[in-house]
């Protein structure tokens, strides 16, 4: 069995120093412009001194447009140097391996955010998107590749291109979202050009110890799973990538396809050969116990999402008490207070269906 506690190491990049990364969590916290604010910073540095092996930020927006939600943080621009280095530096200091990931929203983009029309590969009634030219298509692309760039610029060790969830990419991959006639849409390997074209494009900018992750999310949103097969198949053969993130939501649930439930949804991946890139799951690995289940059953790493929110020193609890266990539901603001949130981060959560305890109720 994987020990937790093992460094994992990576093609490119410093080594993590555990198999635990803090999950990619919108927090709401940044300012208006998409500067870094001091909540943002807290809630982040205390994870990496809790012992996360790596940390990564919330979803951050590579162009102002593409934003998906109020209070997020930005990657667009120069003016969000100042926050984004400092942010590395404290990571970097308290021996995480830290991550930017870059997020573009397409059609998710709220409107009342942006003043015209979301962006995404294809019309969306829905959504009220409108289609990007090929031209179009280039330049986001160049601005994905000036973000990793800028969060190369800042000090962090690496990126994740966040291509789950119905963002960007995977409307690009969606059969269902993506009807272009150009290169970048009909068959799969033009709906998952611009994946690839910006992996290279990282690759050729940032500099040679830069890690680069991508995460996926195998179902809904029109994925297929067979498709998101080839693709991981592609990304393994590569070896061009550091890591995977897979985004299952229960790391352990069967497959929606009836045609693939022979196995887990997970085993699909962990089944394939991936050299030395590595597999890390997020969904529902939330007891100490989940995190030996998720390496026991193939993965390099463990990705924690609401357990990381509720502890802001998961790793360190679970070392000391191998049956650890985090608190249970809902929590009250003060225990989210004073595990690192800020406000407005606290009443995010309390959208999240049985998180924190409305007053009254509390624990
Ligand atoms: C509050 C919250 C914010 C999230 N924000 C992001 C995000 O910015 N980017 C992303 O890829 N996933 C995001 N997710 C998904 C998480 O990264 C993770 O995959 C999910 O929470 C499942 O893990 P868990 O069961 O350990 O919470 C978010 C989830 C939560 C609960």
């Amino acid at each position: 069995m994987t020990d937790p506690f093992s460094p994992l190491s990576l093609q490119h990049g410093p080594n993590w120093s555990n198999r635990f990364m803090l999950a990619p969590l919108t927090n709401l916290q940044s300012h208006a412009d998409g500067t870094l604010s001091e909540d943002e910073f807290h809630w982040l540095t205390k994870r990496a001194e809790g012992g996360f092996g790596a940390v990564s930020t919330c979803a951050s927006h590579v162009r102002e447009r593409g934003i998906g939600f109020p209070g997020q943080l930005g990657i667009w621009s120069d003016k969000h140097l100042d926050g984004l280095s400092r942010l590395a530096d404290a990571l970097n200091a308290a021996g995480t391996h830290s991550i930017v990931q870059l997020h573009h929203a397409g059609m998710r983009t709220p409107q009342d955010l942006i003043d015209a029309p979301p962006e995404c590969p294809s019309d969306n009634e829905k959504h009220g998107a409108k289609a990007l030219t090929t031209d179009e298509v280039e330049r986001l692309k160049d601005d994905f590749i000036a973000a990793a760039k800028r969060a190369d610029k800042a000090g962090f060790d690496g990126v994740e291109l966040h291509g789950a969830h119905g963002y960007i990419l995977s409307q690009f991959i969606s059969p269902k979202i993506n009807h272009r006639d150009d290169q970048y849409g009909g068959s799969l390997e033009n709906r998952s050009r611009i994946l690839f074209d910006l992996i290279e494009g990282v690759r050729a900018v940032c500099r040679a110890d830069f890690s680069l992750g991508v995460r996926l999310s195998p179902e809904r949103f029109g994925m297929q799973l067979g498709e998101m097969i080839e693709i991981v198949q592609r990304l393994f053969a590569d070896q061009t990538i550091d890591y995977l993130d897979l985004s299952l939501w229960d790391t352990f649930k069967m497959p929606q396809e009836e045609a693939f439930q022979d196995k887990s949804l997970l085993e699909h991946f962990t089944s394939l050969e991936r050299g030395a890139v590595r597999l890390g799951s997020a969904g529902q690995i939330s007891t100490a116990a989940d995190v030996r289940r998720a390496l026991d059953a193939g993965l390099d790493f463990a990705i924690l999402g609401r357990s990381g929110i509720l502890h802001h020193d998961f790793p360190e609890k679970m070392r000391a008490n191998p049956s650890f266990e985090p608190a249970a539901l809902p929590v009250s603001r003060a225990h989210l207070q004073a595990e690192g949130l800020g406000p407005a981060f606290i009443d995010y959560m309390s959208s999240w269906d049985g998180f924190v305890a409305s007053d009254g109720d509390a624990p």
